[in-house]
């Protein structure tokens, strides 16, 4: 998959940005707060359909502004190019066309454009909170089973309902009510586990390879799900609603006294070790960051497996993180797939990315200020 060119039109601090990218390495070179991530939010948004920052879409108006626009021109799978569109005027809902046409739900968006985003706040995959965890398996899953992302949304609004008949349980006819919220519950959270499961399980299978490569097969990675309701390895969808039945009526009276719903896919986690130990713990800052970066080319591997070609990679100001073995493992990684890296210094990126066909635009204050181009047969 390649982007071929991105416009945009008062997007962050963009007033008006016109071009054209190579179709295997580019790099964006500028100081702090040029707008180098900025850049690679607007490719985000066209892809995921949402930002990977905490914004509201009002943010993302250049200041002093009523509108953005943003057009990117995609290759996918060597058909024609196709044309994402998404204009947002402030308070308004957002416009997302394909080709000039409309799409009636914006969550269509997804599917046309993958991608695949490292930056420094990745650690928190390894270093943080199961929420994060969470959350990164939940975006990964969506870019390649859009049901999934459906799944998500209905099971919140049952957690939330659920919750809701708990906190007002006092008669038997709300324990009936109960029963039934208990359903849905474990059909559409079983559903999730189910997919989760056959993620992780490949996530598992493709970093292991990766990480084994990087610690030049020193290192053993494992990566496994730590489902809330029990072991579902090898379990179908009909075995895990099972289990999930017996995790609820096992514990119903403690929901009850908590006013909660206390199992479910919403605590699950992933638990990652290197040599038997978790690495959260006793990981070493890079080893932590090796396994970020075998998660993240497993992510592509994945993506590549489920849609028969690599999706775009953006990496944001990961590059300055990484040792020089790490760094030159990545970029001979990278070779053959459309990558647009930041960095706010290229001394040593030029060094690495000699033989690279590529461009390296200059950035400043939202603007390119000169862009270089090379070209090696
Ligand atoms: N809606 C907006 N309008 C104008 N400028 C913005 C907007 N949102 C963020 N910025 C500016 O963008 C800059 C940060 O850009 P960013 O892409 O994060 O920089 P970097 O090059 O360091 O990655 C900051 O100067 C910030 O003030
Ligand atoms: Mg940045």
């Amino acid at each position: 998959m390649i982007v071929k060119s991105i416009k945009l039109k008062n997007f962050r601090n963009f007033e008006e940005l016109n071009i054209e990218l190579n179709d295997v390495l580019n790099i964006f070179i500028g100081d702090n707060g040029q707008g180098k991530t900025n850049l690679l939010e607007s490719i985000y948004l066209c892809s995921i359909g949402k930002t990977f920052k905490l914004n509201t879409e009002n943010d993302l108006i250049k200041f002093g502004q009523n509108n953005f626009e943003i057009e990117i021109v995609v290759n996918k799978g060597n058909k024609e190019n196709k044309t994402i569109n998404i204009a947002y005027m402030k308070n308004q809902n957002r416009i997302v066309k394909i080709n000039g046409v409309k799409l009636d739900k914006n969550s269509e968006l997804i599917g046309y454009m993958n991608n695949v985003i490292f930056t420094p706040d990745d650690l928190k995959i390894v270093k943080g909170s199961p929420i994060e965890r969470r959350k990164f398996v939940n975006i990964d899953i969506s870019q390649i089973k859009p049901k999934y992302k459906y799944l998500l949304k209905n099971y919140k609004k049952i957690v939330l309902g659920r919750n809701n008949i708990l906190k007002n349980l006092n008669n038997n006819s709300n324990r009936e009510v109960l029963s039934i919220w208990d359903d849905y519950l474990i059909d559409v959270g079983s559903e999730i586990i189910f997919y989760r499961n056959e993620y992780i399980n490949k996530l598992k299978y493709e970093a292991s390879k990766i990480y084994s490569d990087i610690s030049d097969n020193k290192e053993s990675f494992d990566l496994s799900y730590k489902c809330d309701i029990g072991n579902v390895e090898n379990l179908s969808k009909d075995d895990i609603k099972k289990i999930f039945r017996e995790k609820i009526e096992k514990n119903i009276e403690n929901e009850i006294f908590r006013k909660n719903s206390l199992h479910g896919p919403h605590k699950d986690d992933i638990t990652i070790k290197i040599n038997n130990k978790d690495f959260k713990y006793f990981g070493s800052q890079g080893q932590q960051r090796s396994a970020v970066l075998a998660i993240k080319l497993g992510e592509i591997e994945i993506i590549k497996n489920e849609i028969g070609e690599y999706p775009i990679l953006l990496l944001d100001d990961v590059l300055s993180e990484l040792d020089n073995k790490r760094k030159g493992f990545l970029i001979d990684y990278i070779k053959d797939i459309q990558t647009i890296i930041t960095s706010t210094d290229d001394t040593d990126l030029k060094d690495l990315v000699k033989k690279n066909d590529k461009k390296i635009f200059h950035i400043c204050e939202g603007r390119i200020e000169r862009n270089e181009e090379t070209c090696q047969n």
